[in-house]
């Protein structure tokens, strides 16, 4: 039973449409209508936006239109929307190649508002944006609360979760990018009984073969539910098994 006042999270990241894993995105989605959280983050890289990035298609991989990508990212928010008080979308690099190709072509500059996806994912929604580049020179993140922050991803190296950490500086972030299931949990040193975490979300995506060969891929289909409460947060990975999953109370969310 949650104590009143207390807030329930649920984090994703790294769905990569067209590229996303329909059942575990489905897994996902269950979860979110059953549990009906107050807040939903998605912490970024939603869209691949591959027809804006500067490497060759992936061989095998299906090439789709990005305005279609886009309409069934837009389905999802649209679903995930229905279950939750508030949702926020975090950018990732992915979306941010759009940025990057609008600024080194003329075409871009002038398609991108009809393109971009802090544009056309926030279209008559209400919902928080935070862009991945700085424009203030401040790190972009959503503050969840005064003990918790949320980022898209700050490294990809091996520890990159342990990384986070260092780098949070006293604050527990929850980030993605790197498609592991992640968590590095330390006591808080100045503030007795309490604890300082980092947590990566997992990913959404079709698990291989989309980046790199040759070296076991370590991507886990999951993400992130939180228990916010006053004093304290509560955080849990919930990996998807297949075409299932079990959130913490021991409930069944199968598609
Ligand atoms: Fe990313």
């Amino acid at each position: 039973m949650m104590k009143p006042r207390s807030k329930t999270l649920l984090a994703f990241g790294d769905v990569h449409v067209p590229h996303h894993h329909q059942v575990a995105l489905e897994v996902m989605c269950k979860a979110a209508e059953r549990i009906q959280p107050d807040v939903i983050v998605c912490l970024g890289d939603l869209l691949d936006c591959g027809q804006f990035s500067a490497h060759p298609p992936t061989f095998g991989m299906p090439e789709t239109e990005y305005i279609d990508d886009l309409n069934t990212a837009c389905a999802l928010l649209d679903r995930l929307q229905a279950t939750c008080r508030r949702l926020v979308l975090l950018e990732g690099n992915h979306e941010y190649r759009l940025d990057r190709w609008a600024a080194a072509t003329a075409e871009g500059r002038g398609a991108y508002s009809m393109l971009a996806p802090r544009v056309q994912l926030t279209r008559g929604r209400k919902c928080i944006y935070i862009p991945y580049g700085s424009a203030n020179g401040r790190y972009p993140h959503y503050r969840i609360n005064s003990r918790l922050v949320a980022v898209h991803g700050w490294s990809y190296s091996r520890h990159a979760t342990k990384n986070h950490l260092i780098m949070s500086q006293g604050k527990s972030v929850i980030h993605a990018h790197t498609h592991r299931a992640d968590a590095s949990i330390v006591q808080n040193i100045w503030s007795q009984g309490r604890i300082v975490e980092a947590r990566s979300a997992g990913c959404l995506c079709r698990l291989v073969p989309l980046y790199g060969t040759g070296r076991p891929v370590e991507w886990v289909h999951a993400f992130i539910l939180g228990y916010l409460g006053r004093r304290s947060d509560t955080l849990y990975t919930v990996p998807i098994l297949g075409r299932r999953c079990i959130l913490p109370d021991g409930t069944e969310v199968t598609t």
